[in-house]
């Protein structure tokens, strides 16, 4: 595989002393891949993804993103990246609640500085490729839990970013809304070319990826 663009050496992770959570994870993600890994709860799924989110540092091991070691940035530019590059769609509802679903997915390109009627345009063109555009005026509360994550999930796509991070994002959702949201996440990486890690405690759900791993006892394997 050439130029991954994530890559972790030998990662370990503790939050205390004595005791890892990750005990050398070392995994490759090439362009284009949509990456399932399935593990219990309290496997380290969320710890997992924190360091490949820059949302947290390795106790020890590296990470690099798009060629770069990002193990021991300055957060201003851990901030950088992740507003740049990186799209996150998390367990619970994250949508802004006083804002329209339109609104929600105009606040990533906000912060990269996008200008307002691009931003509004952008959005609903999204919208309307996925299938949504019928949300668009809707605040979270008017919305289902699946439309919501729906929401979430376009909003994380965008801007673009070269990786999207899925944290058991079907969990609150059932059957039917699960299987809609991993449709999505499918397309995004089938049809934009994004590429995607998501977890989740579900062997069958982290299938929808093209590479299944699982995590447990700190480590990861074919899955
Ligand atoms: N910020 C934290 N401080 C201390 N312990 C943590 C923290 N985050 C997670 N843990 C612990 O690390 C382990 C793995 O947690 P987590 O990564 O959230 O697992 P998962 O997402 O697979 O459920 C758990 O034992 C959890 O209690
Ligand atoms: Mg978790």
């Amino acid at each position: 595989m050439d130029d991954p663009v994530l890559s972790l050496t030998d990662v370990w992770k503790s939050y205390s002393e004595d005791d890892h959570v990750l005990k050398g994870v070392s995994l490759r993600v090439g362009k284009g891949e949509f990456v399932g890994i399935y593990g219990r709860s309290g496997s380290g799924k969320s710890t997992l993804l924190r360091l490949m989110g820059l949302l947290d540092r390795p106790t020890r091991g590296s990470v690099q993103f798009a060629g770069a070691d990002v193990s021991a940035v300055s957060s201003s530019e851990a901030a950088r990246i992740r507003r740049e590059k990186l799209g996150y769609v998390f367990q619970g509802f994250n949508l802004i609640p006083h804002v329209t679903a339109l609104e929600n997915i105009e606040v990533p390109m906000w912060l990269c500085g996008v200008r307002g009627d691009e931003r509004r345009e952008r959005a609903l063109a999204d919208l309307k490729r996925f299938g949504l555009e019928r949300l668009a005026g809707r605040y979270p509360m008017e919305m289902s839990h699946g439309e919501q994550q729906r929401v979430a999930a376009v909003r994380a796509m965008v801007t673009r970013p070269s990786l999207i991070l899925a944290d058991e994002p079907t969990s609150s959702l059932d059957d039917d809304n699960a299987k809609v949201l991993l449709d999505l996440v499918s397309a995004f990486n089938r049809d934009l070319g994004t590429t995607v890690v998501m977890v989740s405690t579900s062997a069958d759900e982290a299938k929808a990826g093209s590479k299944v791993y699982r995590l447990s006892s700190g480590t990861l394997s074919p899955g």
